[in-house]
This record gives C-alpha cells, sequence and structure tokens, in this order.
C-alpha cells in the first residue's frame, strides 16, 4: 500500500519524507488556503522533496478551463498529478491528460457509480473520500470495498483506490484489509499508525534493564 500524505505544509512533508516511508502527496484548495503559501510555488517545492505523485487540483469547472490550468501545472515537475473534480467536465479533462502520459487524480468520489466512470475514463487514481461519508452517517469503507471489488472485476481498469479523507489509523488498516492501492492521510494520522502502549512499556523496560546492567553500546 502506498502513503500520500494529505497536506501544503513542507515542514510536514519534509519530516515523513524523512522516514522513507512517503511515496506521494496530495493538496486541494482548501489545504493550499491553510497554508497561505502560494500555490505553484508550494507545489514547486513539495515535488523538489517528494518525487512521487503530487496532486494539484484544478479549479476551473469547464473543460477548456481545466485543460488550461492543467497544462500549467503539469509545466512545474514531472511528477505532478492534475487533479479534477468528478463531472462530467472533469472526466473528459481526465481523458485528455492521461491521452497525454500525464496523472490525473479524480477527486470527490462519493459512489461506485462515479469510480467506474473514472477508471473509463483512465484516471491514474480515483479518490473516494470515506471521512466526509463516515460524517454523514454513511459506510465510508463499504464505499472502498465496493469499488475495488468493482475495479477487480475489470483487470484492464489500471486506476489505483486512493483512499481520501482518512480521518483515524483505523481507516487505513480497514483500506488495507480491502487491498486499496493508495491511502492519503493527514501527517498525524500517519504518525499514529506506528504507536501502541505496549511498544513503549516494553521499549521503558528494555532501557532500564540495559541501563541496570552497566554496560555501554
Ligand atoms: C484528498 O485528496 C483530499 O484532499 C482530502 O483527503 C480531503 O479530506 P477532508 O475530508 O479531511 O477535507
Amino acid at each position: 500500500m502506498k502513503f500520500f500524505v494529505d497536506t501544503a505544509d513542507i515542514k510536514e512533508i519534509e519530516e515523513l519524507a524523512q522516514t522513507g516511508l512517503l511515496d506521494g502527496v496530495t493538496t486541494n484548495p482548501s489545504l493550499i488556503k491553510k497554508s497561505g503559501r502560494d500555490f505553484k510555488a508550494t507545489i514547486k517545492e513539495i515535488c523538489a522533496i517528494v518525487k512521487g505523485p503530487v496532486s494539484a487540483e484544478v479549479v476551473a469547472t469547464d473543460y477548456d478551463g481545466m485543460v488550461r490550468q492543467g497544462e500549467d501545472l503539469a509545466t512545474i515537475a514531472k511528477n505532478v498529478t492534475i487533479k479534477v473534480p468528478m463531472t462530467l467536465e472533469g472526466l473528459r479533462a481526465c481523458k485528455y491528460f492521461t491521452e497525454k502520459g500525464t496523472m490525473v487524480n479524480v477527486t470527490l468520489c462519493f459512489s461506485p457509480s462515479q469510480a467506474l466512470l473514472a477508471a473509463k475514463a483512465g484516471a491514474t487514481f480515483i479518490s473516494p473520500f470515506v471521512g466526509r461519508l463516515d460524517d454523514i452517517s454513511m459506510d465510508g469503507m463499504q464505499l472502498i470495498h465496493d469499488i475495488v471489488t468493482i475495479y477487480n472485476n475489470y483487470p484492464n481498469f489500471e486506476t489505483e483506490v486512493l483512499v481520501a479523507s482518512v480521518r483515524h489509523p483505523m481507516h487505513i488498516v480497514e483500506a488495507a484489509k480491502i487491498g486499496a492501492h493508495v491511502v492519503t492521510a493527514p501527517a498525524g494520522v500517519l504518525k499514529a499508525l506506528v504507536n501502541h502502549p505496549l511498544t513503549d512499556k516494553g521499549l521503558d523496560a528494555f532501557l532500564k534493564d540495559w541501563a541496570a546492567t552497566g554496560q555501554k553500546l
């Protein structure tokens, strides 16, 4: 399973990149707003840190506008992935960029039918938002299950399921059990994957016993 971090915060990205466990980055207009920084400069900086896919989202809603903005964003670096919304215009733009060999992430997916369309449009990634479904008392993880089942039925589909809107570590574990290809999560959620009280307790005991031996390494 690939791990992407869902942030436009350079410090967070640098810290996670150092672990060697980070495969890519996703951003969106809200995360850019939160960063308070220039969009294109931020994407350029991220692409220099992380060699894997870095999603940069268009904000036009018409095909021509998406193509124009996407073409511009794609000049920033080879690993820029154009993020387009799950609309008919977005799917048309997806097909355009895919045919040009540019990676595309179709975002704001909330149903299996939408994911089916993204695969037909040749998307590199489909982003189903699990947390936002859970937020309205729907089953976000069921959507991941449905999409993975559908995609597995058609081996010619190359689209990877990128689980998005992740709120906690168990979203990641459940998505991995289902077989989703990628997860994008806030830095705090990715870091929380390592936590276990018995690990802390065990390490503490080992270190105390080691100190008691009086030996040095
Ligand atoms: C994915 O690409 C989105 O940026 C993101 O996962 C949305 O998450 P949210 O629902 O926490 O805003």
